[in-house]
């Protein structure tokens, strides 16, 4: 996989993320709000543990979400030897509700069923999470299970609703040209009409 692109949306820049974000990434995802609704995200969280989130690991494709020049969340997904992605997303609480998260996100699906080639995305919430489930439910993704999954913030497990996307249905719902077309690097200018350029 290339390396993480820079993506525009209506309101939003999607860039990869850099070591100088340490000190906003742990202002913004170092609220018990934010670190809780995750899995992995610790509660309190320190500078020297932001390495993690900032430095892209095998199979990772991770955003720094920019609104106005402002770094304001993250969202990307995860690969283990498969075409299949695990999509998460957060935002800092001042950001919450301007569906900043959503816009976000259907950029990442797009990019992930075209340039990343994916075969499907799945993604969790946690129960106690209803606007998770909500967007995941706007972006296209079904319920398929129940399952429980530690979170670290809290320092026990938690029942979450999993969710999955297929590639069949994305091509439906986001329009995605053919395969071929993909191939060929007709992505970039499917990226060109989302942002509007
Ligand atoms: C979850 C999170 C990313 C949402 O970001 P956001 O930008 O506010 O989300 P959006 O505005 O794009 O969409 C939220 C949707 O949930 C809905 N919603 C909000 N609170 C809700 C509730 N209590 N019950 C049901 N729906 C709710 C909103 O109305 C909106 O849906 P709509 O567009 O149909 O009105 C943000 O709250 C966050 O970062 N939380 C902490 C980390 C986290 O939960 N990450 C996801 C882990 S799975």
């Amino acid at each position: 996989m290339a390396q993480t692109p820079v993506l525009n949306t209506a309101r939003l820049t999607l860039r990869p993320f850099r070591l100088g974000d340490a000190s906003r990434f742990v202002a913004l995802a170092g609220s018990l709000a934010v670190a809780r609704m995750t899995s992995d995200i610790p509660n309190p969280l320190y500078i020297w543990q932001c390495r993690r989130w900032l430095r892209q690991a095998r199979g990772e494709v991770r955003f720094a979400i920019e609104h106005q020049g402002q770094l304001i969340g993250g969202v990307g997904y995860f690969c283990q030897r498969t075409r299949v992605g695990e999509l998460g997303f957060w935002l800092g609480e001042d950001y919450w509700g301007q569906g900043f998260a959503t816009e976000a996100s259907r950029a990442v699906v797009t990019y992930a069923f075209t340039a990343g080639n994916l075969e499907a995305l799945t993604s969790a919430n946690f129960i106690d999470n209803p606007s998770s489930a909500r967007i995941l439910t706007k972006l296209g993704f079904s319920a398929n299970g129940q399952m429980r999954t530690r979170s670290v913030a809290r320092g026990h497990d938690v029942d979450c609703t999993t969710w999955r996307l297929e590639r069949e249905a994305a091509q439906i719902i986001y329009r995605l040209p053919e395969p071929a077309v993909i191939a060929a690097g007709g992505w970039t200018r499917l990226f060109a009409r989302i942002s509007g350029r």
